[in-house]
């Protein structure tokens, strides 16, 4: 161990190390959608709930829903990279909302679903637009009209809200 490393662990108090830990945690979504400033969520309605893991007709819900409705604009929620646009269904009778966009950044790899992109590559700075909310309501009437955030590896999206 080097001198240098031991004075760096030394001189930090158990205090300081829980602030460091904290803030190696602390990435959070910025606003996603106009009209949501808290990135409030889609709880439950009658097509069902939009928390991670809520049942989906014998299988699970992959991402979080965050309120959004429709044609509203959608935002970068931290400075991203776009890595190229998505379809998420082959069900023709919902081409209303059938497209998405793949992005990265903050060291997160992650899709929004039912988001038209105005571009599908390059990089776009925290809160300025990255597309429009597609008419959900054309689709699932009376839904809670939402954009879903999904991570690439499935994992829970919930800790970064
Ligand atoms: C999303 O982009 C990442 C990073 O470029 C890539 O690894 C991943 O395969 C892409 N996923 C899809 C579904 O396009």
């Amino acid at each position: 161990i080097s001198s240098a490393m031991h004075l760096f662990i030394t001189v930090l108090t158990p205090t300081q190390l829980i602030t460091l830990l904290w803030v190696c945690d602390a990435v959070k979504f910025g606003q996603l959608c106009s009209g949501n400033p808290s990135n409030s969520r889609r709880t439950s309605d009658g097509w069902g709930q939009g928390h991670y893991g809520a049942g989906r007709g014998g299988r699970l819900h992959e991402g979080l829903d965050i309120k959004c409705s429709d044609g509203s604009t959608v935002f970068a929620p931290f400075d991203v990279t776009l890595n190229g646009k998505l379809t998420v269904y082959t069900d023709p009778s919902k081409a209303a909302i059938n497209e998405g966009i793949n992005l990265s950044g903050e060291g997160l790899c992650f899709k929004l679903f039912y988001v038209r992109p105005d571009r599908t590559s390059g990089r776009v700075r925290k809160g300025e637009r990255i597309g429009t909310m597609l008419p959900m309501q054309r689709v699932y009437p009376g839904i809670t009209s939402h954009v879903h955030v999904q991570m690439c590896d499935k994992s829970d999206p919930t800790r970064y809200f």
